[in-house]
């Protein structure tokens, strides 16, 4: 049912890996915190909180979804990807080209993200890889249109999954996390991690 190139691969992180990220992550934290972005025209806020790390990060607000260099309200550059992203890159990605974003996304127990493909980057011949931290969640996955049928899949800590070929283009979402499923992270939560390539090299 969801389009070719569509790959999950449960636990690439084992235990020792995720909580080594998550430390990686807090230094992240500490020069780019997250922060609550905002939809593009009606300027509501999103449910997840986000930040970036890399030269590269994806914002959006009033003015649009985008990438830029500098963090919107601190607007220092993004922090450098830790080494374990770009190793993740070149295990999954299939691509030469090195990363040049990684998007953090937050989700608090309430939290989600609509159906929607991720479409702002100028290559779509580099997959997406996402990497999960923290609690498990309800992940949506469906085909190039978006009346397309769709399935749900479980995302728990350490797994990872990655859009390429049909499915870069595919429309997805996260329905719900499940709160409590994961003692990875002390306060609770999910941590998606998305790594992708932006220009053409
Ligand atoms: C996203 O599409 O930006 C996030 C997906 C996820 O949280 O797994
Ligand atoms: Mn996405």
């Amino acid at each position: 049912m969801a389009v070719d190139g569509f790959r999950i691969v449960p636990g690439y992180l084992d235990r020792a890996a995720q909580s080594a990220m998550r430390e990686a992550l807090q230094d992240v934290f500490a020069r780019a915190p997250l922060y609550t972005p905002r939809m593009p025209n009606t300027g509501r806020p999103m449910s997840v909180r986000m930040s970036n790390c890399g030269p590269l990060g994806w914002v959006t607000d009033e003015r649009g979804y985008r990438y830029q260099a500098t963090h919107p309200e601190t607007g220092e550059p993004w922090p450098a990807m830790p080494q374990a992203l770009l190793d993740a890159w070149r295990a999954l990605a299939g691509y030469d080209g090195a990363p040049e974003s990684c998007l953090i996304n937050f989700y608090g127990p309430d939290a989600k993200m609509g159906l929607h493909q991720d479409r702002d980057e100028q290559d779509f011949d580099a997959p997406v890889v996402s990497l999960s931290l923290g609690d498990t969640c309800l992940f949506r996955i469906g085909g190039t249109k978006r009346s397309d049928p769709t399935r749900s899949v479980r995302l728990a800590s350490g797994d990872a999954v990655v859009l390429g070929g049909a499915a870069r283009l595919a429309f997805h979402g996260v329905d719900r996390i499940m709160p409590g499923t994961s003692t990875l992270l002390p306060e609770g939560g999910r941590i998606n991690l998305t790594v992708r390539r932006v220009t053409r090299p």
